[in-house]
């Protein structure tokens, strides 16, 4: 059952085709658009959706800068991507000069910030088209009004409480699809932005979840990643609560669904029945993400992360007792304001003990309005360097030997994409989320097939099919 605005929006998605005919007619060509995205897997489905939206009102997808309409959706985790996303306007102009039918397009976390919106404003007069998190549903309505008014459009909201979803999606592959199950973040770890610009976390209704896990199935999807800011909180504010493992445990009874995978696990969160659920689970994916942050207790305190040190050091243990092969991924935040030497020190000491699959380490970004932001003790850029390259070191070394564990095993692998480097290769994945190299031809592209683990390089492996 669609509601009022999946309704309304649909009924704008029409409007915006005859306008694109009209368009189109005028200029004797089909119109091109470009959709860039920016940030984590949740921009990365929202732009599944505006592409959707533009592919059904006509528009053609292009790679190129000179697109008639492109549309940067954007993210403002850590200050790099934000001059990133500058870098790439700056450089739009020349191209809006030699086209005048150009529009340009702003939508995503970056333009829920005031002072983001007063600089584009400033120096950057060209764009057409602004919008935020919590209106992205109202896309197609947005681009009728520019339009037809021919004038600049901004319109941000501070929050929502809609859930708009039953609108065209075009999924970038045709066997795996993200799933929204929730929204936002209620978490405020104090030096992350995503609270004030995703808003508060709201869930979607379990029925929901899987009516569209069953369409995409239908579909030909074999594999879905369910994605959240703290999945494990899924479920508490509804109507009637559930928990993301009962959740998981209806997703696992839809047939022909073969993988899911699901992130981000806060730590704090997750629960016993969880890892029952996913032990015992023929579907669920071997591999958790499980955000470190930092493994010094004082720290995580600064960072308002509601666990310390031994507590994630316990968490993963009674993990690996269910569950002993599982692949365990983090984010590992470095020079968090404050943090010394002896903080450096039991970070490396927990990615000692735990030895995670995989990595990823990010040096702390200011970002403005977030507690972490004001407090006194920022690290210089030195320092802050120094105990990024520390840890960033210690993951690889122990990501390497960890690894090492699949060597000559015979799994299962679902095959993604041809290979960047050799076009003879399939790029493959385990459900450990372990990357496999495999000669294979591209009709496989899509299949869970057996593969033999040949040899291993370090961080991926390369396999042959049995
Ligand atoms: N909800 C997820 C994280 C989403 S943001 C969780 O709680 O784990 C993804 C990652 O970006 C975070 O895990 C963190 O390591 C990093 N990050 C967030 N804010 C940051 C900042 N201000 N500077 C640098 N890295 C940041
Ligand atoms: Fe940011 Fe923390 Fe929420 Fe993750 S849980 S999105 S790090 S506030
Ligand atoms: Fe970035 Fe927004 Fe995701 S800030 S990491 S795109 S939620």
């Amino acid at each position: 059952m669609l509601n009022n605005d999946e309704i309304l929006q649909l009924q704008y998605v029409e409007k915006l085709k005859t306008i694109i005919e009209e368009k189109e007619k005028a200029l004797g060509r089909k119109m091109t658009c470009q959709v860039t995205t920016f940030g984590c897997q949740m921009n990365a489905r929202d732009s599944e959706k505006l592409l959707g939206i533009l592919k059904k009102a006509g528009f053609v997808e292009t790679e190129s800068d000179d697109a008639d309409f492109v549309i940067y959706n954007t993210c403002t985790v850590r200050d790099n991507a934000n001059q990133r996303l500058y870098g790439r306007l700056g450089a739009l102009k020349p191209y809006k000069k030699k086209n005048p039918n150009m529009k340009i397009g702003l939508c995503g976390c970056m333009m829920q910030e005031p002072t983001v919106i007063e600089k584009i404003k400033n120096s950057y007069g060209f764009v057409d088209l602004i919008f935020g998190t919590h209106n992205v549903f109202c896309f197609a309505e947005l681009l009728c009004r520019m339009y037809e008014s021919d004038s600049r459009i901004i319109d941000i909201w501070e929050k929502t409480d809609k859930i708009v979803e039953a609108l065209p999606i075009d999924r970038k592959y045709s066997f795996k699809s993200g799933i929204n199950i929730m929204f936002g973040c209620n978490n405020f770890c104090t030096y992350c932005i995503v609270p004030y610009v995703r808003g508060r976390e709201r869930s979607r209704n379990p029925e929901d979840i899987i009516a569209e896990i069953k369409g995409l199935v239908d579909d030909g999807v074999v594999e879905i990643m369910l994605l959240g800011q703290n999945v494990n909180s899924y479920g508490k504010n509804l109507e009637d609560p559930i928990s993301f493992a009962e959740l998981l445990r209806r997703i696992e009874k839809i047939e022909g669904l073969e993988r899911i995978r699901f992130m981000t696990s806060h730590p704090k969160d997750l629960s016993d029945e969880l890892i029952d659920v996913m032990a015992s689970s023929k579907k669920i994916c071997d591999h958790i993400h499980l955000p470190l942050q930092s493994g010094s207790s004082r720290i995580l305190k600064k960072m308002n992360r509601c666990y310390d040190k031994e507590q994630y050091l316990a968490l993963v243990e009674r993990i690996r007792a269910k569950i002993p092969d599982i692949s365990i991924t983090t984010d590992i935040l470095m020079a968090f304001p404050g943090e010394t030497d002896e903080d450096v020190e039991e970070t490396v000491d927990v990615i000692r003990k735990v030895k995670f699959d995989n990595a990823f380490t990010f040096i702390y970004s200011k970002r403005t309005g977030t507690p972490a932001a004001s407090m006194p003790d920022q690290l210089d850029e030195g320092t802050m360097q120094r105990h990024f390259d520390v840890v960033l070191k210690e993951v690889q070394e122990s990501a390497r030997e960890r690894l090492k564990r699949f060597e000559g095993r015979t799994v299962p692998v679902l095959f993604e994409e041809v290979n960047d480097h050799d076009p003879e290769y399939i790029d493959a994945r385990m459900t450990s989320n372990t990357v496999v190299h495999v000669k294979a031809p591209s009709s496989c592209i899509g299949k869970i097939m057996n593969v033999k683990l040949t040899e291993f390089h370090g961080f991926y492996y390369t396999g042959e099919i049995v």
